[in-house]
């Protein structure tokens, strides 16, 4: 074969596309039942909005982006993730003056310059929102809501929800001394991107890929026990919400999440079926953010699902659907003039909303038929020389193989019944 797709790029084939758009439209209504409302923004941006925005410290910005110069000289990244660029959008387009919350959805592709595995490509799906201008855990708990009402809409089951808090500015600054004071002894035995981390942004090496696993990082002193009484507030706002409204959730003092924006609430859902990291959706708040890339101080808050591990999980808890046939009826004809009818009425059914086939590749009457049974195509007519000048054909259903005579002009009023 002379081309094949790039290496972590796959095509969606016809055959599983219904999931897919199954899983949009049920996350479009989900999000407008929330009062979200669908953006849509560009596939590159300049990167210094991501180096700003996601952070120079993290493995997505320093490893990860696929960065090039554009002809006019610029440099321009395919967007990681959709976070930076909603907010460039949300200050470019003056968003901050609507009134709060304002709450934006989006479903994207996004690129990452990773090593290939199950739930791991280099092009990949997301599903995501993000909530501008509420400080409190109320909007914490809406978003994680959000997520709960769409698995369940989903028909998924069992998708467990870590949540943690990785405080703000001020808690953090204290815990960085003691992060550093923790890790300094050892740094010798620790990777390279691990010693860069120690100095510009110690919280990075909870989630080294390299590191994570071993005990120095393991019993490394936790965030969570040393968040000012502001975060703490936060967080127990936070945990009141979810139980009130009955989803349940562990506390999990290792999430740290790989991106620099997050702070306070970080949460993840997680599941063993969609490879080894297990993350579906991963999500926090980000109250300066919108401040670090040049707009007004705007607490903000948001999540983003993979939607390839989505499919993922969905397979394998068995809630993936049947492709479902959108042609209802195969017009076999036995003449050249039954074959121009047969274009004539398939016209009329498709103006009335009604899928139908017929031949289009010069085959034999017995072609035809094997080929329409083939399809799955569940109602067949066949149009010969007796059938134009009745005006009258026998319609039947592929399920049980009966049959009704029925006039040819109204075949359309006949289906919309059956469909
Ligand atoms: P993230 O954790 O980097 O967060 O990505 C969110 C989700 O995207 C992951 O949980 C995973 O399902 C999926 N994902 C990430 N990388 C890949 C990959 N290489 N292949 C397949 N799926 C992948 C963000 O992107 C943040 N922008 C989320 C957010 C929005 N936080 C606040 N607002």
């Amino acid at each position: 074969m002379r081309y094949s797709a790039q290496k972590g790029t796959r095509d969606i084939l016809p055959s599983e596309i219904h999931n897919w758009q199954k899983a949009e439209k049920t996350f479009a209504e989900v999000c407008h039942s929330f009062g979200y409302e669908e953006i849509r923004i560009p596939t590159f941006e300049q990167t210094d909005l991501f180096q700003r925005g996601v952070g120079d410290t993290t493995d997505v910005v320093t490893k990860e982006m696929y960065t090039f110069e554009d002809k006019g000289g610029r440099s321009i990244t395919l967007r990681p993730e959709g976070t930076a660029g909603v907010v460039r959008s949300f200050i470019e387009n003056g968003m901050t003056s609507l009134a709060t919350p304002v709450r934006l959805f989006y479903n994207i592709t996004a690129f990452r310059y990773e090593k290939m595995q199950k739930g791991r490509m280099r092009e990949f799906h997301q599903f995501g929102l993000e909530s501008f201008g509420s400080a409190g855990p109320d909007i914490d708990a809406e978003i994680i809501s959000v997520v709960d009402v769409f698995f369940k809409k989903m028909g998924l089951k069992n998708i467990a929800l870590h949540i943690n808090s990785i405080g703000c500015p001020a808690c953090r600054g204290e815990y960085n001394k003691l992060l550093k004071d923790h890790f300094r002894p050892h740094i010798e035995t620790m990777c390279e991107d691990c010693r860069t981390r120690l100095e510009k942004n110690p919280l990075r090496i909870l989630d080294c890929k390299i590191d994570g696993g071993r005990d120095i990082v393991q019993n490394a002193p936790r965030l969570i026990d040393h968040l000012c009484e502001d975060c703490k507030a936060h967080f127990e706002g936070l945990k009141a919400r979810l139980d009130a409204i009955g989803i349940s959730y562990t506390i999990d003092p290792n999430i740290v999440r790989g991106l620099d924006y997050y702070t306070r609430t970080v949460f993840e859902f997680v599941s063993e079926n969609v490879g080894t990291q297990g993350t579906i959706c991963g999500g926090g708040r980000y109250d300066g953010l919108v401040e670090d890339c040049g707009g007004t101080a705007t607490p903000g808050i948001g999540f983003a699902m993979g939607v390839e591990r989505l499919l993922l999980e969905a397979e394998a808890q068995g809630a993936l659907t049947e492709a479902p046939s959108y042609v209802k009826l195969y017009i076999a004809s036995m003449s050249e003039q039954a074959k121009i009818e047969a274009l004539k009425i398939c016209y009329g059914l498709r103006l009335n909303g009604i899928g139908c086939e017929t031949d289009m590749a010069g085959r034999s009457f017995k072609a035809q038929m094997k080929y329409a049974g083939k399809k799955g195509i569940p109602y067949l007519v066949v149009i010969g020389d007796d059938e134009l000048a009745s005006g009258e054909v026998k319609i039947k259903n592929m399920a049980d193989g009966s049959e009704e005579p029925i006039k040819l002009d109204v075949i359309g009023e006949y289906l919309a019944d059956k469909i």
